[in-house]
């Protein structure tokens, strides 16, 4: 028997930057979830659990997947191993959260698979989301679209407006340094004495102006919050960072566009160099070329 389930990348414009145990986060975080970037998970019955790399993913990273299976195998006390393969449909480990959707997926298809093993009710959306973020954190906000918000006791959809989603592709190699490292090394930054307040605020601020429709005001808000967290990893000991020419030259032209028009998309940028862009509606082909080039 062979069971199969997908779940969605999400972006966050407010960031979950700095954990605690079990990936409570310090900060309240807002995403958008990208329900067109997913990964699938198969899960089959062997007789040891094994991981089929078509992904090319590091060790690392399979150890963290096989051990997020055994914690959710633990949770319900089954004896069952699996064949487990994954798929993403967008490249992995370049800032488009592949660990949400990935270990939303994972959550899902093994909850999936040891519940009609044990012939169990499956659990809730929410206790999945709870199950899932202690894989990984953002993980949790993936089962909720198309806006979640993630508290440090919560995690919910939140009615706001629909955004369309557009991804700037302008680095498609492995981050330097892993998010799960990040959260950690952030915490020497000189700036980290006061990112929870900014993020919190930033949140708040955030919320009522894509209530009010108030683009430019989301547009700086959004602005703020993602360089607020490249500078914690600039400032970080040791620092690094995962910006590249192309992506600070994108950067510019989006500001100018702003400059020329009063209007244009929403930015953020994860923990790598490729851009992600919001708009009001999908009548903007004209201002993608200006920005690319
Ligand atoms: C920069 O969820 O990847 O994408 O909980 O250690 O797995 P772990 O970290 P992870 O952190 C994501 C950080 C971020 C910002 C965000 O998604 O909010």
């Amino acid at each position: 028997m062979i069971w199969t389930t997908s779940a969605p990348a999400n972006i966050a414009l407010i960031k979950y930057m700095g954990k605690d145990k079990d990936n409570i986060p310090l900060n309240s975080s807002l995403s958008y979830t990208l329900n067109n970037y997913r990964t699938t998970v198969s899960l089959e019955i062997a007789k040891e659990d094994y991981f089929v790399n078509s992904e090319n993913l590091s060790q690392f990273a399979i150890e963290r997947f096989l051990k997020h299976l055994n914690y959710i195998r633990q949770l319900f006390n089954c004896k069952e191993k699996f064949k487990i393969q994954s798929t993403n449909n967008f490249i992995h480990s370049a800032g488009i959260a592949s660990s949400a959707s990935s270990f939303a997926a994972l959550t899902l298809c093994g909850c999936k698979a040891i519940c009609d093993i044990l012939q169990k009710p499956l659990p809730s959306l929410d206790e999945m989301s709870q199950i899932s973020r202690k894989g990984s954190g953002s993980s949790c906000r993936s089962f909720f679209a198309p806006w979640a918000i993630w508290t440090k006791k919560s995690v919910q959809a939140i009615n706001l407006p629909i955004l369309h989603h557009e991804l700037i592709t302008v680095d498609d190699g492995i981050k330097p340094v892993t998010s799960s490292d990040a959260h950690e090394l952030v915490k020497t930054s000189y700036l980290f004495k006061d990112r929870i307040n900014r993020a919190e605020k930033r949140l708040e601020n955030l919320i009522k102006a894509l209530n009010e429709l108030n683009w430019q005001q989301c547009y700086q808000i959004c602005w703020e919050e993602f360089w607020d967290m490249h500078a914690l990893f600039e400032t970080s000991s040791p620092h690094f960072g995962y910006f590249s020419a192309k992506t600070i030259q994108v950067l510019r032209n989006i500001e100018n566009l702003w400059k020329e028009n009063n209007d244009g998309p929403i930015v953020t940028i994860d923990a790598g160099a490729n851009i992600h862009l919001f708009w009001k509606n999908t009548n903007h082909g004209k201002n993608i070329h200006n920005i690319i080039n």
